[in-house]
């Protein structure tokens, strides 16, 4: 890993074993790139790689006629000298112009990486893990400064991005945009991939060819949103998963984001991430700083699983923060599919021993269990416990829990307020709402002002007396609804384009807030299922519940969806009850577990009310998931077979050392006298003598170019009779 500064051509090139970025000024003084891609051999001067000169109708900077920022690879652009594609930053100044020309300060390189205040970034476990470009320019009319950091890691194809604006004048500025990264490329032959959905069918990958014009997704919902995710990959139209070219880019935020490829009439293609600029508009007092998000910029030679890979290791390395980080995840059961708030202690302690018994780890008690929340319409905003269910608290219960051998969870939504609450009534004007509008409600419930740090105190102590009281190990944290009528009432008129991020902001303090003060809880992220399921979050919360989409077939599809951006064990995934509550599909208790396997496992039901062999089977899974869990949360997830327009889906974990693999197969439909089928595995060691659990051995090479018979032939039911039927086989080296 290094990063070479060519004092004379002024260009910066940072890479390690896998990739190169290089960035660097021109005559003119414009920051431009160069290249970004696999590593590629140092040389003094890199050529721009687009077309030289300047074509007619096109503008040039006074001096440099020859010159044109329309036909540039630019680094961090601005709109109004001369580039007309989208810009990534905008400030406007006193005298109501937007445009500005930073220009070379200074630059630094620092081992190590900085982190951001108050905004989730990933990190290093010590110094030697990256190195980091600090390049200062400096605007001389406004005098504000613009920070651009770049890291690169010794052991990963990415490099983290961010950018920072110090106001160094003597005049208040507005940034009306700020994004996290701008990335140029040479040519426009890609693909676009961006992952889409809404409640209960988040992350969906949807591709589109990159053509002319501009293809985006974003968010205006005040959390990254199951509708679209920020996260997007520009892949070569041959890559497959295993396979060709891809590029990554995540934004570490889980608020109102932009993402969109620009391909321009000329061969290039932008893409950027950052905040969305939609009603943000950010005073920037003389002496102030402000900080974007940042963003992770991945490259793969490897396909998409290759991608995955990288920032999966990344992610379960060097964002997550918790006590769990690299452990494996406790098997969970969760009451809300069993009893929704409809429980009192003697249900609740009835359906954790049975847990107890069939071998799981942790109990989680849902919603319901404080206020007067007995549906949905009141209680929030009111932690405190609901005696009537709860006689002894969360305090008692979590002691009763504890001594069974269990740990105890708890589900809050601390964001949110019912108008039929005890904290509503105190404060009415803790809500985002317009004076004089009427209030727009989601699940009947109000979105706390978290911009106002006075309200994020109050929310933390309630929250502190309930975790302090209890043994708690673990917390659900939930967010129902989208944001609207974004206004706070302690802000005055020119803060209003703050509220956005500020609430962000104020939600990410709330966390850090509670991880210092109970550091060995396991924080859960949720949003209706996986509506703010984004890197942002694993900072804080290391597993995210994927999906309230229980039903094992839609779920392998979210899954699936998701794991190309996150890692297999952030998903929060569980065996739920048949017929499933969302679909009214009946689908067996092994499969159902062997699509939850991949991910934290849990369960979501009653145990009381399985069969017994049903419950036997319960048993088993767990001692399987606990002999495997480190292999599947932890190795390299290889995604197979796709199943979104397939009757056969399949993906696989692999031991780092490949001595193992984990491979799930899973069949939609049983066709009636159907063909010959195979899977083709990936990963394996081609040399590696592999054996199944039948004692049947294998060569890599074999698996990976004859593959797996899984035939629908009656002789040999590779899976039981039936739909929805599935089946996990282990390899181990033999
Ligand atoms: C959301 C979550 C569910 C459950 C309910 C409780 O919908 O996604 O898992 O916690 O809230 O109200």
């Amino acid at each position: 890993m290094n990063i070479i500064y060519h004092e004379q051509s002024r260009q910066f090139h940072l890479t390690n074993n896998q990739i190169s970025y290089v960035i660097g000024f021109c005559d003119s003084g414009e920051l431009l790139q160069y290249y970004f891609g696999k590593k590629i051999h140092d040389r003094d001067c890199f050529e721009a790689q687009c077309s030289k000169g300047i074509k007619p109708m096109m503008c040039s900077p006074a001096d440099h006629e020859n010159f044109t920022l329309e036909l540039s690879r630019l680094e961090y652009p601005v709109f109004g000298t001369g580039d007309y594609r989208t810009s990534a930053y905008e400030i406007l100044q006193e005298n109501g112009s937007r445009v500005t020309r930073f220009e070379y300060l200074s630059h630094d390189i620092v081992e190590g990486k900085p982190s951001i205040d108050g905004l989730p970034a990933t990190y290093c476990n010590d110094d030697t893990e990256a190195l980091t470009l600090i390049l200062s320019l400096k605007d001389e009319l406004s005098q504000v400064v613009c920070k651009l950091f770049y890291s690169i890691f010794e052991d990963y194809s990415v490099i983290a991005r961010h950018v920072e604006f110090v106001n160094e004048g003597d005049k208040k500025v507005r940034i009306l945009k700020a994004y996290s990264l701008n990335l140029d490329l040479p040519d426009q032959d890609y693909e676009w991939m961006h992952f889409q959905g809404a409640w209960a069918r988040e992350r969906m990958p949807v591709t589109s060819a990159v053509t002319g014009g501009r293809l985006s997704v974003e968010s205006m919902r005040g959390i990254s949103s199951a509708n679209y995710n920020p996260f997007v990959i520009l892949k070569r139209p041959a890559t497959t998963e295993d396979n060709g070219e891809a590029i990554g880019i995540h934004l570490l935020y889980s608020g109102n984001f932009i993402a969109f490829a620009e391909a321009d009439p000329f061969g290039m293609l932008r893409a950027a991430i950052g905040i969305n600029d939609k009603w943000f508009d950010w005073p920037l007092e003389s002496g102030k700083e402000f900080a974007t998000p940042e963003a992770i910029l991945t490259y793969s030679a490897e396909g998409l699983n290759g991608l995955s890979h990288s920032v999966h290791d990344l992610f379960n390395n060097n964002l997550v923060r918790s006590p769990y980080k690299n452990q494996v995840r406790p098997i969970l059961l969760n009451n809300w599919e069993a009893t929704n708030m409809d429980f009192d202690e003697a249900s609740i302690l009835k359906i954790a021993s049975k847990g107890q018994e069939a071998g799981v780890e942790l109990f989680v008690l849902d919603d319901g269990w404080f206020g007067k929340r007995d549906d949905d319409h009141a209680g929030l905003g009111d932690w405190y416990v609901n005696t009537k269910k709860l006689p002894e608290g969360i305090s008692g219960l979590s002691r009763k829990i504890n001594e069974m051998g269990l740990k105890m969870g708890l589900w809050i939504e601390p964001e949110m307020v019912n108008e039929d609450s005890d904290l509503y009534r105190a404060h009415p004007e803790w809500v985002l709402s317009i004076p004089g509008r009427p209030k727009t409600l989601g699940r009947t419930q109000l979105v706390l002002d978290f911009s106002n740090p006075e309200v994020v105190d109050a929310i933390y102590d309630m929250l502190y007396k309930v975790f302090e009281d209890a043994n708690l190990s673990y917390i659900k944290w939930d967010m129902n609804r989208s944001l609207t009528e974004v206004f706070s009432s302690n802000k005055s008129a020119d803060e209003q384009g703050t509220v956005y991020h500020k609430y962000v902001l104020g939600m990410y303090s709330l966390y850090e807030r509670l991880i210092k003060a109970f550091p060995n809880i396991l924080f859960e992220s949720c949003s209706s299922g996986g509506a703010r399921f984004d890197a942002g979050m694993l900072y804080y919360a290391p597993q995210a519940w994927c999906s309230d989409d229980t039903d094992a077939f839609e779920r392998m599809k979210i899954q699936y969806g998701t794991s190309y951006g996150y890692p297999i064990v952030s998903m929060g995934s569980h065996v739920s009850v048949s017929p499933n509550q969302q679909t009214g599909r009946c689908i067996s208790i092994d499969t159902r577990a062997n699509v939850a396997y991949f991910g934290t496992f849990g369960y979501e039901l009653d145990l009381n009310e399985l069969s017994d062999e049903e419950f036997e089977k319960v048993k088993k899974q767990i001692v399987f998931m606990k002999k495997y869990r480190e292999i599947i949360q932890y190795g390299d997830f290889y995604r197979v077979k796709s199943p979104y327009n397939e009757n056969i889906a399949s993906w696989m974990s692999v031991k780092k050392d490949k001595s193992v693999a984990i491979c799930a197969i899973y069949r939609n439909y049983t066709p009636v006298n159907g063909g010959y089928q195979r899977i083709k595995l990936t990963g394996l060691d081609p040399d590696m003598l592999y054996e199944d659990e039948n004692g049947k051995t294998y060569y890599g090479d074999y698996l990976m170019n004859i593959g797996l018979d899984v035939q629908d032939n009656d002789q040999l039911w590779f899976y039981d009779v039936g739909d929805y039927r599935s089946k996990v086989v282990v390899l181990n080296r033999k």
